[in-house]
C-alpha cells in the first residue's frame, strides 16, 4: 500500500477539523481527496507530510509506520497551490534543490542528469536558465512538480496545485498530469474541491465532508451509487423530489403510478440528475408527469429545461440539442416527463437503492 491513514483526528481548539479519517492510496495510484472548503483536506495532507501532528491516528507510507517520523525522513514530495518556487534561483537550481540538500549529496553529474530528465518530463527543456518570474503560472506549477519529483519521493502530495490558474490552463494541466502519472506511477494524493477535476485525474476519489470520509471509490461508482445525499449533491446538479410527487405520477389511464418505493413508508428523499429524464410529446403508455416548460436555455451541445409540474414542483432537466430539436420544444408548452433513474435515501440518510422506471 502506498499511503495508509488510520483513524486520524485533529482538533483546533474544540473544533474537529479531521474526525476519524481512514483511507488508503494503493501503490502507484493517483487518488483525489475531494471536499468543500474547510472539510479538512489540507490538514490531512499536512499530517501525512509530517508538517503538522495529528491528535491521534496513524500514517503509514509504503507499508512502514511514519506516524512519528520527522518530515525530512518521510520521503514525500509536496506541491502547493501557490508556486513556492525560489525566486532568486533559476529553474535548473529550483529543480535541483531537493538533491543539493540530500546527505550524502549526489555528484554534480548525477544532479545535472536528473534535472535534465525532469525538464524533459515536464516539457520545459530550454527553460533551465530562466527565473520563475519569466514563466507563466502553468509552467511554474510544472517546475514545482519537477522539483517535488527530483529526490524520487515515495509519495507525492498535491494540494490544489492548479487552483490559482485560469480554467483553460487548469484543463490542460489536468490532462498533462494524468499522462505524466501514467509515465512515472508515483503514488499520489491530489487535493481538490472541484468534482470534475477529481473525476478527470484520479483512479479513485475520497469524498470528505466536515472532517469525515463520506465515501471512497472509482469516479464512476461514486456517481452511480453515491452513499449519501451529500455525495449525490456534491458530485453534480440534482433534483430533490418529495415521495408524494413521485407517487403522484400519472400513468396513461390517469391513475397514480403504483410502484413499491423502498423507504417510502418513512420520509425518503428522491434524487434525479438533470440528464436522467425522458421528455416526450405523448404519454406512450408510460407513467409520466405533465409539465410546463418555464424556460428553455440552449447551452451548446445541451439544452437546459426548467419545468413546472402540476403540484408546483420545479424540475431542472437536461437534453441533448438533437433531442430538443427533434421534439421542437418552446417556452410555455406542455410535455410529459419520466425520470429514468431515481436514487432513494431514507430519513436516516442511508442509501436505499437505485430505482429505474
Ligand atoms: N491552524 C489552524 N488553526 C485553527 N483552525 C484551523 C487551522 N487550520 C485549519 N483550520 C480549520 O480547520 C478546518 C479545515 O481546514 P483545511 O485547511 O484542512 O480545509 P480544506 O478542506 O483544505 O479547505 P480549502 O478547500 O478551503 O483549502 C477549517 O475549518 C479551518 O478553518
Ligand atoms: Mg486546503
Amino acid at each position: 500500500m502506498g499511503i495508509e491513514v488510520r483513524n486520524l483526528t485533529k482538533h483546533f481548539g474544540a473544533f474537529a477539523a479531521v474526525d476519524g479519517v481512514s483511507f488508503e492510496v494503493p501503490s502507484g495510484q493517483l487518488v483525489a481527496l475531494l471536499g468543500p472548503s474547510g472539510s479538512g483536506k489540507s490538514t490531512i495532507l499536512r499530517i501525512i507530510a509530517g508538517l503538522e501532528p495529528a491528535d491521534s491516528g496513524d500514517v503509514a507510507l509504503t507499508g512502514e509506520d511514519a506516524t512519528h517520523l520527522p518530515v525530512q525522513q518521510r520521503g514525500v514530495g509536496f506541491v502547493f497551490q501557490h508556486y513556492a518556487l525560489f525566486r532568486h534561483m533559476n529553474i535548473r537550481q529550483n529543480i535541483a534543490f531537493g538533491l543539493e540538500v540530500q546527505r550524502p549529496k549526489p555528484s554534480r553529474r548525477v544532479i545535472r542528469e536528473r534535472v535534465d530528465e525532469l525538464l524533459h518530463l515536464v516539457q520545459l527543456h530550454g527553460y533551465a536558465e530562466r527565473y520563475p518570474s519569466q514563466l507563466s503560472g502553468g509552467q511554474r506549477q510544472r517546475v514545482a512538480l519537477a522539483r517535488a519529483l527530483a529526490p524520487r519521493p515515495k509519495v507525492l502530495l498535491l494540494d490544489e496545485p492548479f487552483g490559482a490558474l485560469d480554467s483553460k490552463v487548469r484543463d490542460e494541466l489536468r490532462t498533462w498530469l494524468r499522462r505524466l502519472h501514467d509515465e512515472v506511477h508515483v503514488t499520489s494524493l491530489f487535493v481538490t474541491h472541484d468534482q470534475q477535476e477529481a473525476f478527470e485525474v484520479a483512479d479513485q476519489v475520497v469524498v470528505l465532508n466536515r472532517g469525515k470520509v463520506e465515501q471512497m471509490g472509482p469516479p464512476q461508482e461514486l456517481y452511480e451509487r453515491p452513499a449519501t445525499p451529500f455525495v449525490t449533491e456534491f458530485l453534480g446538479s440534482v433534483n430533490i423530489l418529495r415521495v408524494e410527487t413521485v407517487l403522484g405520477m400519472q400513468s396513461q389511464d390517469e391513475a397514480p403510478l403504483s410502484v413499491s418505493i423502498p423507504g417510502a413508508g418513512e420520509q425518503a428523499s428522491i434524487y434525479v440528475r438533470p440528464h436522467d429524464f425522458d421528455i416526450t410529446r405523448e404519454r406512450n403508455g408510460r407513467p409520466a408527469w405533465t409539465a410546463r416548460i418555464r424556460r428553455l436555455t440552449p447551452l451548446g451541445g445541451l439544452v437546459r429545461l426548467d419545468l413546472d409540474l402540476l403540484d408546483g414542483t420545479s424540475l431542472h432537466v437536461q437534453l441533448t440539442r438533437e433531442r430538443s430539436l427533434e421534439l421542437n420544444l418552446a417556452d410555455g408548452e406542455d410535455v410529459f416527463v419520466t425520470p429514468r433513474d431515481l436514487k432513494f435515501f431514507s430519513e436516516s440518510r442511508a442509501f436505499v437503492e437505485n430505482y429505474v422506471i
